[in-house]
């Protein structure tokens, strides 16, 4: 590095970003033939010293998936094939893959690394984008109530009320999926509202794909008894436990990491049954509720229990809604907003 450019890094030590396009194989110096996962192997051994701060493996849409034949389009999923069908990404022919490094010298030296690899293609690096600080604001969801910032207090936020509903939860933004911004959880809260309002059961509530806690919480808020949490990223269940506390209702939700943690172990096993649940909320993508539809049915209380399943794009409701409807005996009420749809089955 020249004096001119470190003082040029100490001045902006922003990180930059590199985009590659990466074949089905590539030819790495001294290591010969290699596909997508052995580069980014390398790239780690390479550049893991040297600021490379992360690599982002790109992601595939679902509609996308399908559309481009990644996925059948019926999105019927053999459970034990499910994890490798589900890797939309390694499926694709081309990877589009991105190299965040410390700063602009960094990126440089990533650039002269890679640039006599045969078959990469590398696009112009460029500082990665400034990502905004996360400014909460209180969240209407109609129906339900409000998705409240730490510290708003449990007081009346400002704005629309009677209508709006009277529900007041509290979750620290930026820790897991579930803020309340998005119409996949504004659908299950208002779905939670009307089973409230309509004095449905809520001892047991199971909230499968928890993100931040949202649903589960409300749901103890509403008068639930005791909450399972399933969240399959343990780097989110710190949120989980910090946001039932600002509710105060820690005590009343348990953490799993899968959902065969919280199902009842066949006769003589020793793990305290929940199960059957009141209510179960599962705000996943499709694949995903179709691959846990068999292991849901026995955790649903018979009769009287509630499900909510979200995160459903039109093309993805008539599959989702047959498998549930084949395992709870009665068709779902669909609700939808922007684009996004919610089954609520009753068994
Ligand atoms: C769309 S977010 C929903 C978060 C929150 N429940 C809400 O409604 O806003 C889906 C969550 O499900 C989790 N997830 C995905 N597959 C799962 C599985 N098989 N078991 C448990 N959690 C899963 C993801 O990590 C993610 O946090």
């Amino acid at each position: 590095m020249t004096p001119d450019t470190a003082r040029a890094a100490a001045a902006d030590p922003a990180p930059w970003v590199v985009p590659l396009e990466v074949p089905s194989l590539v030819s790495l110096p001294d290591v010969g033939l290699a596909g997508p996962d052995d580069l980014i192997e390398w790239l780690w051994m390479r550049l893991g010293e040297e600021g490379l701060l992360a690599i982002d493996e790109g992601s595939v849409d679902v509609a996308v998936a399908v559309a481009t034949g990644l996925v059948p389009g019926a999105l019927v999923i053999d459970t034990a094939a499910a994890p490798r069908q589900r890797d939309w990404v390694a499926e694709q022919a081309t990877r589009r893959i991105e190299l965040v490094l410390a700063d602009e010298p960094a990126a440089r030296a990533g650039l002269e690394l890679l640039t006599p690899i045969a078959g990469l293609s590398i696009g112009p690096p460029r500082p990665a984008p400034a990502v905004p600080p996360v400014v909460q604001e209180p969240v209407a969801v109609p129906g339900f109530g409000w998705v409240l910032p730490p510290g708003a207090g449990l007081g009346r936020p400002r704005g629309r009320h009677g209508a709006q509903g009277d529900g007041r939860v509290i979750i620290d933004a930026g820790t897991g999926f579930g803020t309340g911004l998005h119409p996949t959880t504004r659908l299950c809260l208002q779905a939670l509202a009307r089973h409230a309002a309509d004095g449905g059961r809520l001892d047991r509530v199971l909230d499968v794909g928890a993100g931040s806690g949202i649903l589960g919480i409300a749901a103890a808020l509403c008068g639930g008894g005791h909450v399972d949490a399933v969240e399959i990223d343990p780097h989110v269940h710190g949120a989980i436990v910090h946001n039932a506390t600002l509710n105060g209702v820690a005590a009343r939700v348990r953490l799993a990491t899968a959902l065969a943690d919280v199902a009842p172990l066949p006769e003589g096993g020793a793990r305290p049954a929940t199960a059957p649940y009141d209510l179960v909320f599962a705000n996943i993508v499709a694949p995903v509720l179709v691959e846990l539809a068999a292991t849901l049915r026995p955790l649903v209380a018979r009769p009287g229990g509630t499900l909510i399943l979200s995160g459903l794009r039109g093309e993805d409701v008539a599959t989702v809604a047959a498998w549930y409807e084949r395992l709870v005996g009665s068709p779902p009420t669909i609700h939808d907003a922007e684009g996004w749809h919610c089954l609520v089955l009753r068994t």
